[in-house]
């Protein structure tokens, strides 16, 4: 693999090794580099260390400078303020940097592998069995997806776990119902996923409503209902089948969403609360030998200090119910043991609502009692804030129900067809169908992953398909644009040509492109698409300015017409290599 030293880390090592030649105390400090609008680079981490060596910084700061070699790469480099570097890297290391990450055959730019890559279990996208996907579960499955192409991209072993809620009393009477009335699950959908996702949904709403109904009002019927908790959970073979058709149903439907999403979920991946079952009796006797767990009121509970209700008493973890039976908690906690044990993951990462965060506080403090998480292993919930409405309160149809998830998406879907449909100069009725679907998801995606996870985030159809802004429709036209340039280009191929001068315009870019590398691998290491959306965007924007103020197919010379054309080419490449760690397409044309 072709890694790339990016222009700001070999600058960074040209400052180390000044600093380090006129202080050798100050061996291996930071300079603390960083993209400035005065020079390309700017330096301030001398203060810091001007101030601990009791030096005066501006002095400081001018004995770095008078032992940097200028040359290709720093063709600049100034005292400014109180003791900062500015620093101006040359056109031709910035060409030369560029043309080194085109050549990169692997795809990746030149993006080096994490240093020390681990292994990360990654619990996402996990609906409930015989329950409509909501938006909730829509914002876990778009963030771990994205956390996941991300962490991959770093070199890291990934490890997915969609924890699926299959399990608890509320089979009972979806079970007993099912066996009164066989027919219920029944498909008359072919072999088309999306149709029969939508037919099992229907099905199983239809089940579930009408086993409410006679459980509410047939006393016998919940008798028996009961019992079947009881079956299930003792493993009686007829009540499992049952149950697993229940499970199989739903998969129908959750695979047929995540397609819609365009979203890869194996079968094997998906490990629901079932998935514990074996294991719970004995996490919770090593919790009650370790005393990490203690009895009370015939429950098994684990205290918090720090955890009190509104009452002021203390909030328990509660592992066990006192009539035996074992909860979310327990089930949890045994996935830990799992994850940590079995799949010797050093990372343990949650994509879940923050509302469930006083839960995983719980859960993990208790593991880490236990000695199941430690410092060689770190378990972290990406908790994500709420989905509100255009009136910024928790989304709901106007019924005030909970939107369903493909409804959402399928309106999305139509009004991005209806933007392709506008701009469309030379697009077929099916390509303005597959890219309304490209650009409908992707803006749904986007508008997800563009804010920072914890917080809320709006759901505006018409602000997320709009041309203009911070959206995915953006970015995704940028790509198409620079794809169309290239074609129009026809026999002249790009071509870096490190001897030619860059405008400002150029030079911006050049260097936002070249940024690439450590966005992903901040982005991956704290687990922020915010950041790489951040970063896509502004590089759409200055690919538009450079755009603007640059011709390309009719730049002043050959040469410059193959270099800004390599420009184009390497942004275009950047976009959609970075647009895919976010999971959303690009389409060649729209
Ligand atoms: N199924 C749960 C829900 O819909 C999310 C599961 C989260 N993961 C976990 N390991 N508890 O809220």
């Amino acid at each position: 693999m072709a890694s790339v030293t990016s222009l700001s880390d070999s600058v960074q090592q040209q400052l180390t090794s000044a600093l380090t030649a006129a202080r050798p105390e100050a061996a291996g400090a930071d300079p603390l580099l960083r993209r400035s609008d005065r020079a390309d680079y700017q330096a301030n981490g001398i203060l810091a260390l001007a101030k601990q060596a009791k030096a005066n910084p501006r002095e400081l700061a001018g004995e770095v400078v008078s032992r940097v070699t200028t040359g290709d790469l720093i063709k600049d480099i100034e005292v400014s303020g109180p003791g900062f570097l500015n620093i101006t890297v040359g056109d031709r290391a910035i060409i030369e940097n560029l043309a080194a990450r085109y050549a990169d055959d692997t795809g990746r730019l030149g993006v080096p592998h994490a240093e020390h890559p681990g292994t990360t279990v990654i619990d996402y996208a996990q609906p409930n069995v015989a329950k409509e996907m909501h938006v909730g579960h829509l914002r876990s499955a778009v963030i771990g997806d994205s956390v996941v192409q991300l962490l991959e991209f770093t070199g890291e072993t990934v490890v997915r776990r969609h924890h699926i809620g299959d399990w608890g009393t509320q089979f009972g009477m979806l079970i007993q119902y099912l066996d009164e009335h066989p027919h219920e699950l029944d498909h008359k959908a072919g072999p088309d996923l999306q149709a029969s996702g939508e037919e099992a949904m229907s099905n199983l709403d239809r089940l579930y409503k009408a086993a409410r109904k006679v459980f509410d009002t047939d006393e016998d019927f919940k008798t028996r209902a009961r019992r079947r908790v009881v079956d299930l959970q003792a493993g009686d073979p007829h009540t499992l089948a049952t149950w697993q058709k229940f499970v199989d149903e739903s998969k129908i439907y959750f695979f047929s969403v995540f397609e819609k999403l365009d979203m890869e979920v194996r079968d094997p991946d998906i490990v629901g609360e079932s998935g514990y079952n074996e294991m719970l009796a004995e996490t919770c006797r090593l919790l009650e030998e370790s005393g990490v767990a203690v009895r009370s009121e015939g429950a098994l509970c684990v205290f918090f200090d720090d955890i009190k209700g509104p009452d002021g008493n203390p909030v328990p973890l509660i592992v066990q119910k006192s009539d035996g039976g074992f909860g979310y908690a327990a089930t949890d906690l045994s996935a830990i043991r799992d994850r940590v044990f079995r799949l010797k993951a050093d990372s343990l990462l949650y994509v879940v609502d923050a509302r469930q965060s006083l839960h995983f506080r719980m859960v993990f403090e208790t593991a880490r009692r236990a000695g199941w998480l430690n410092e060689g292993v770190k378990a972290v919930q990406l908790a994500f804030g709420t989905v509100l409405g255009k009136d910024g309160k928790p989304f709901r149809t106007r019924e005030g129900e909970t939107v369903k998830l493909v409804d959402l998406l399928d309106e999305a879907i139509d009004r991005a067809s209806a933007v392709v449909r506008e701009k469309a100069q030379d697009l077929s009725e099916e390509e303005i169908a597959e890219r309304g679907t490209q650009v409908g998801v992707g803006a749904v995606k986007y508008a997800d992953l563009s804010t920072s996870a914890n917080r809320d985030y709006k759901f505006d159809l018409d602000q997320m398909v709009s041309l203009n802004g911070d959206t995915s429709v953006y970015l995704q036209y940028a790509y198409a644009r620079i794809r169309s340039i290239l074609r129009k280009a026809g026999d002249v191929r790009p071509a870096a040509r490190p001897e030619l001068e860059l405008t400002a315009a150029e030079r911006a870019l050049g260097l936002h492109v070249d940024a690439f590398a450590e966005t992903v691998a901040e982005a991956a290491a704290e687990y922020a698409p915010h950041k790489l959306a951040a970063y896509l965007y502004q590089l759409a924007s200055l690919y538009t300015s450079f755009y603007d103020k640059c011709p390309v197919l009719k730049a002043e010379t050959p040469a410059q017409v193959e270099n800004r054309l390599f420009l184009c080419d390497v942004t275009a490449r950047t976009l959609h290599r970075g647009m895919a760690l976010l999971g959303i397409r690009t389409p060649e044309r729209l």
